[in-house]
């Protein structure tokens, strides 16, 4: 009988992809540094992380240049340092997570998870479906349904078809792993060139079941100066007693 993962305390480590310069954002620095009621989107994407209900730990993969801007920033909002990890991340946000995958941490975690630095939204919640889908299928993987209808548009410009919008879906983080499975991934797609913009994709190209769960509408991405104001308003909603 497989436990919950509330009661069995598993091991999990989330996996921050933190490496980008964040140049749609048009800002100076990269956005998981810019401000979201006052301090780094990325502290409290860690803070939420941190504060799960499970023997959870943090490996976030920085740039190069901003690996010492991204400790201090942890140390200032006063982090437990020993529960996070710092890997230098590479060329693609792939290999930013394949080494971070590479971290010690990873090789005794019950459950991967990778997460995007900037969405410093996801509750409890999601984490906790995600984990359990993870753990019994292998991979898994939040989602919300799709209100536009989507096309897809060919290399000049013309509209070449219109996929039916019930089966389809926008896919969040956090996504979750069996340890073993998402390594096994990662190492396929490196070897054979394989390119993604998630690490669930790698998992389906092996033919390996991907488990579908309830995302969160609020659960962000913040990508443009917008988000980041529709984020301070969601912010505040999740966080009343800021608002005093
Ligand atoms: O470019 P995109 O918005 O999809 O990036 C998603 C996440 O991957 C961001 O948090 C970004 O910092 C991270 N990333 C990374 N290494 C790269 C490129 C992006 O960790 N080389």
């Amino acid at each position: 009988m497989m436990d919950s993962p509330s009661t069995l305390s598993p091991s999990w480590v989330v996996i921050i992809p933190a490496a980008g310069v964040g140049r749609r954002f048009g800002a100076s620095l990269p956005k998981q540094f810019l401000p979201l009621a006052d301090r780094p989107i990325l502290v409290h994407t860690v803070e939420r992380v941190l504060s799960l209900p499970a023997s959870v730990r943090v490996v976030i993969a920085a740039h190069g240049d901003m690996i010492q801007e991204t400790s201090q920033a942890l140390a200032s909002a006063g982090i437990n340092e020993s529960l996070v990890g710092i890997v230098s991340g590479g060329e693609e946000r792939q290999d930013s997570v394949r080494r971070a995958l590479d971290h010690p941490w990873c090789q005794d975690a019950d459950v991967v998870f990778v997460h995007d630095a900037v969405r410093p939204l996801a509750t409890h919640a999601v984490f906790l479906r995600v984990a359990e889908a993870a753990m019994a299928d292998g991979a898994a993987v939040p989602i919300v349904p799709v209100t536009d209808t989507i096309k897809e548009r060919s290399a000049c410009g013309l509209v070449a078809a219109t996929p039916r919008r019930d089966s389809l879906c926008a896919v969040q983080t956090p996504q979750g792993f069996r340890r073993g499975v998402l390594q096994a991934a990662h190492v396929r797609a490196h070897a054979e060139g394989w390119v993604g913009t998630d690490d669930a994709s790698f998992v389906e190209r092996c033919q390996q079941a991907v488990r579908c769960v309830d995302g969160e509408p609020w659960n962000i991405k913040i990508t443009s100066p917008s988000d980041l104001h529709l984020a301070e308003y969601l912010f505040k909603e999740q966080h009343p007693e800021n608002n005093m």
